[in-house]
Protein backbone atom coordinates (compact mmCIF):
# COMPACT_ATOMS: atom_id res chain seq x y z
CA UNK A 1 0.00 0.00 0.00
CA UNK A 2 1.42 3.44 -0.36
CA UNK A 3 0.84 7.24 0.41
CA UNK A 4 1.85 9.04 -2.85
CA UNK A 5 -0.71 10.63 -4.61
CA UNK A 6 -0.48 13.43 -7.49
CA UNK A 7 -3.94 14.97 -7.16
CA UNK A 8 -4.83 16.73 -10.63
CA UNK A 9 -7.60 18.84 -11.36
CA UNK A 10 -8.59 21.53 -13.99
CA UNK A 11 -11.33 22.46 -16.28
CA UNK A 12 -12.21 20.22 -19.31
CA UNK A 13 -9.69 20.11 -21.92
CA UNK A 14 -6.77 21.21 -19.64
CA UNK A 15 -4.61 18.09 -20.48
CA UNK A 16 -5.35 16.33 -16.88
CA UNK A 17 -6.22 13.04 -18.70
CA UNK A 18 -3.08 12.67 -21.15
CA UNK A 19 -1.10 14.85 -18.56
CA UNK A 20 -2.04 12.00 -15.81
CA UNK A 21 -1.80 8.93 -17.61
CA UNK A 22 1.81 9.85 -19.40
CA UNK A 23 2.75 10.72 -15.45
CA UNK A 24 1.32 7.53 -14.22
CA UNK A 25 3.22 5.49 -17.05
CA UNK A 26 6.82 7.22 -16.10
CA UNK A 27 6.10 6.80 -12.63
CA UNK A 28 4.67 3.47 -12.74
CA UNK A 29 2.07 4.32 -10.61
CA UNK A 30 -1.52 3.84 -11.08
CA UNK A 31 -4.07 6.10 -12.55
CA UNK A 32 -7.62 7.10 -11.90
CA UNK A 33 -9.80 9.43 -14.32
CA UNK A 34 -12.86 10.56 -12.24
CA UNK A 35 -14.75 12.40 -14.93
CA UNK A 36 -14.70 8.77 -16.04
CA UNK A 37 -16.41 7.62 -13.13
CA UNK A 38 -19.16 10.55 -13.19
CA UNK A 39 -19.69 9.58 -16.46
CA UNK A 40 -20.36 6.03 -15.91
CA UNK A 41 -22.79 6.88 -13.36
CA UNK A 42 -24.76 9.11 -15.96
CA UNK A 43 -24.34 6.47 -18.69
CA UNK A 44 -26.37 3.88 -16.03
CA UNK A 45 -28.81 6.05 -15.01
CA UNK A 46 -29.80 7.11 -18.71
CA UNK A 47 -29.73 3.40 -19.31
CA UNK A 48 -31.85 2.54 -16.38
CA UNK A 49 -34.47 5.83 -17.12
CA UNK A 50 -33.61 7.07 -13.84
CA UNK A 51 -34.29 11.04 -13.50
CA UNK A 52 -30.76 13.06 -13.32
CA UNK A 53 -33.45 15.62 -11.27
CA UNK A 54 -34.00 13.05 -8.60
CA UNK A 55 -31.45 13.21 -6.12
CA UNK A 56 -32.06 10.36 -4.13
CA UNK A 57 -32.66 7.66 -7.01
CA UNK A 58 -29.35 8.88 -8.62
CA UNK A 59 -27.63 8.81 -5.42
CA UNK A 60 -28.87 5.12 -4.94
CA UNK A 61 -27.70 4.16 -8.08
CA UNK A 62 -24.52 6.13 -7.40
CA UNK A 63 -23.64 3.81 -4.14
CA UNK A 64 -24.76 0.91 -5.66
CA UNK A 65 -22.97 0.75 -9.29
CA UNK A 66 -20.01 -1.06 -9.88
CA UNK A 67 -17.84 0.83 -12.39
CA UNK A 68 -14.24 -0.07 -13.96
CA UNK A 69 -12.11 2.54 -15.38
CA UNK A 70 -9.25 0.46 -16.76
CA UNK A 71 -8.54 -0.49 -19.56
CA UNK A 72 -12.08 0.51 -20.39
CA UNK A 73 -14.90 2.14 -18.67
CA UNK A 74 -17.48 -0.35 -17.74
CA UNK A 75 -20.56 0.08 -15.66
CA UNK A 76 -22.48 -3.14 -14.02
CA UNK A 77 -20.10 -5.45 -16.62
CA UNK A 78 -21.33 -3.51 -19.48
CA UNK A 79 -19.03 -1.26 -21.28
CA UNK A 80 -19.54 2.25 -22.02
CA UNK A 81 -16.55 3.78 -23.14
CA UNK A 82 -18.24 4.71 -26.32
CA UNK A 83 -20.80 6.63 -25.34
CA UNK A 84 -19.03 8.56 -22.55
CA UNK A 85 -18.38 11.60 -24.81
CA UNK A 86 -21.53 11.43 -26.11
CA UNK A 87 -23.73 14.88 -26.42
CA UNK A 88 -26.40 13.47 -24.23
CA UNK A 89 -23.67 12.15 -21.65
CA UNK A 90 -21.67 15.57 -22.04
CA UNK A 91 -25.05 17.14 -20.86
CA UNK A 92 -26.40 15.16 -18.13
CA UNK A 93 -23.12 14.73 -16.20
CA UNK A 94 -23.01 17.97 -15.01
CA UNK A 95 -26.62 17.50 -13.22
CA UNK A 96 -25.12 13.85 -11.80
CA UNK A 97 -21.82 15.48 -11.08
CA UNK A 98 -23.76 18.29 -9.01
CA UNK A 99 -25.51 15.75 -6.50
CA UNK A 100 -23.75 15.58 -3.04
CA UNK A 101 -24.83 12.03 -2.56
CA UNK A 102 -23.39 10.71 -6.15
CA UNK A 103 -20.04 12.66 -4.96
CA UNK A 104 -20.24 10.91 -1.59
CA UNK A 105 -20.02 7.99 -3.49
CA UNK A 106 -17.51 8.70 -5.91
CA UNK A 107 -15.55 10.32 -3.37
CA UNK A 108 -15.48 7.07 -0.72
CA UNK A 109 -14.27 4.83 -3.64
CA UNK A 110 -11.42 7.16 -5.27
CA UNK A 111 -10.24 7.06 -1.55
CA UNK A 112 -10.24 3.28 -1.68
CA UNK A 113 -8.66 2.84 -4.29
CA UNK A 114 -5.90 5.25 -4.02
CA UNK A 115 -5.61 3.05 -0.70
CA UNK A 116 -4.78 -0.23 -2.07
CA UNK A 117 -2.41 0.79 -4.71
CA UNK A 118 1.17 -0.72 -4.43
CA UNK A 119 3.49 2.37 -5.76
CA UNK A 120 1.33 5.71 -5.89
CA UNK A 121 -1.73 6.54 -7.96
CA UNK A 122 -2.24 9.79 -10.19
CA UNK A 123 -5.52 11.13 -9.77
CA UNK A 124 -7.25 13.69 -11.65
CA UNK A 125 -11.02 15.43 -11.89
CA UNK A 126 -12.52 18.55 -10.19
CA UNK A 127 -12.09 17.99 -6.37
CA UNK A 128 -9.08 16.16 -6.15
CA UNK A 129 -6.68 18.68 -4.70
CA UNK A 130 -9.45 20.17 -2.70
CA UNK A 131 -11.64 17.59 -1.24
CA UNK A 132 -10.14 13.98 -2.28
CA UNK A 133 -6.78 14.27 -1.46
CA UNK A 134 -6.25 18.13 0.31
CA UNK A 135 -3.24 16.10 1.94
CA UNK A 136 -1.41 14.94 -1.79
CA UNK A 137 2.10 14.34 -2.23
CA UNK A 138 1.84 16.87 -5.03
CA UNK A 139 -1.10 19.08 -5.87
CA UNK A 140 -1.70 20.59 -10.10
CA UNK A 141 -4.05 22.90 -11.39
CA UNK A 142 -3.91 23.03 -15.22
CA UNK A 143 -5.62 25.28 -17.02
CA UNK A 144 -5.61 26.62 -21.11
CA UNK A 145 -7.43 28.82 -23.38
CA UNK A 146 -10.88 27.79 -24.39
CA UNK A 147 -10.02 27.62 -27.89
CA UNK A 148 -7.59 24.85 -27.00
CA UNK A 149 -9.50 23.05 -24.44
CA UNK A 150 -12.54 22.53 -27.00
CA UNK A 151 -10.30 21.24 -30.02
CA UNK A 152 -8.42 18.99 -27.68
CA UNK A 153 -11.92 17.53 -26.37
CA UNK A 154 -12.04 16.25 -30.23
CA UNK A 155 -13.62 19.85 -31.29
CA UNK A 156 -16.90 20.04 -28.51
CA UNK A 157 -17.78 23.17 -29.14
CA UNK A 158 -16.39 26.14 -27.32
CA UNK A 159 -20.06 26.83 -26.28
CA UNK A 160 -20.33 23.17 -24.81
CA UNK A 161 -17.09 23.10 -22.92
CA UNK A 162 -17.63 26.64 -21.53
CA UNK A 163 -21.30 25.94 -20.61
CA UNK A 164 -19.72 22.59 -18.18
CA UNK A 165 -16.92 25.05 -17.03
CA UNK A 166 -19.57 27.71 -15.43
CA UNK A 167 -21.54 24.24 -14.27
CA UNK A 168 -18.40 23.37 -12.60
CA UNK A 169 -17.23 26.28 -11.53
CA UNK A 170 -20.48 27.61 -10.03
CA UNK A 171 -21.72 24.48 -8.43
CA UNK A 172 -22.34 24.45 -5.01
CA UNK A 173 -20.99 21.04 -3.87
CA UNK A 174 -17.17 20.64 -4.07
CA UNK A 175 -16.92 23.26 -6.89
CA UNK A 176 -14.08 23.11 -9.00
CA UNK A 177 -10.85 25.61 -7.50
CA UNK A 178 -7.64 26.02 -7.08
CA UNK A 179 -5.68 25.05 -4.15
CA UNK A 180 -4.14 27.80 -2.55
CA UNK A 181 -0.80 25.22 -2.87
CA UNK A 182 -0.67 23.60 -6.32
CA UNK A 183 1.58 24.07 -9.17
CA UNK A 184 -0.28 26.11 -11.38
CA UNK A 185 0.34 25.30 -15.20
CA UNK A 186 -0.95 26.84 -18.01
CA UNK A 187 -0.71 23.71 -21.17
CA UNK A 188 -1.46 26.11 -23.87
CA UNK A 189 0.83 25.19 -26.73
CA UNK A 190 3.13 23.24 -24.31
CA UNK A 191 3.76 19.81 -24.96
CA UNK A 192 2.84 16.98 -22.79
CA UNK A 193 6.07 15.99 -22.12
CA UNK A 194 7.24 19.88 -21.50
CA UNK A 195 4.16 19.59 -18.84
CA UNK A 196 4.90 16.17 -17.41
CA UNK A 197 8.67 17.17 -17.14
CA UNK A 198 7.99 19.96 -15.03
CA UNK A 199 5.25 18.07 -12.42
CA UNK A 200 8.06 15.42 -12.44
CA UNK A 201 10.54 17.91 -12.00
CA UNK A 202 8.36 19.66 -8.31
CA UNK A 203 8.13 16.10 -7.42
CA UNK A 204 11.77 15.51 -7.07
CA UNK A 205 12.18 18.76 -5.24
CA UNK A 206 9.68 17.98 -3.08
CA UNK A 207 11.45 14.03 -2.49
CA UNK A 208 14.77 15.63 -1.85
CA UNK A 209 13.26 18.18 1.00
O1 LIG B 1 -13.19 15.46 -16.76
P1 LIG B 1 -14.52 15.15 -17.46
O2 LIG B 1 -14.92 16.19 -18.47
O3 LIG B 1 -14.57 13.78 -18.01
O4 LIG B 1 -15.60 15.24 -16.29
C1 LIG B 1 -16.96 15.00 -16.55
C2 LIG B 1 -17.83 15.80 -15.61
O5 LIG B 1 -17.67 15.34 -14.28
C3 LIG B 1 -17.55 17.31 -15.59
O6 LIG B 1 -18.77 18.01 -15.63
C4 LIG B 1 -16.89 17.55 -14.29
C5 LIG B 1 -17.35 16.41 -13.41
N1 LIG B 1 -16.31 15.98 -12.48
C6 LIG B 1 -16.45 16.38 -11.19
O7 LIG B 1 -17.38 17.11 -10.86
N2 LIG B 1 -15.54 15.97 -10.27
C7 LIG B 1 -14.50 15.20 -10.62
N3 LIG B 1 -13.63 14.82 -9.69
C8 LIG B 1 -14.34 14.81 -11.97
C9 LIG B 1 -15.27 15.23 -12.89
Amino acid sequence: MSTNIIAIDGPAGSGKSTVARALADTLGWSFLDTGAMYRAVTCEAMYQGVDMKDDDALGTLASQVQIVTLPRVSVNGRDVQDQLRSDEVNTAVSLVAANPKVRAAMVDRQREFAAIQESGTVVEGRDITTVVFPNATLKVFLTASLEERSRRRDDESEHSVARRDHADYSRLVSPLRQADDALILDTTGRSIEEVVGEIIQCLKNIDSK
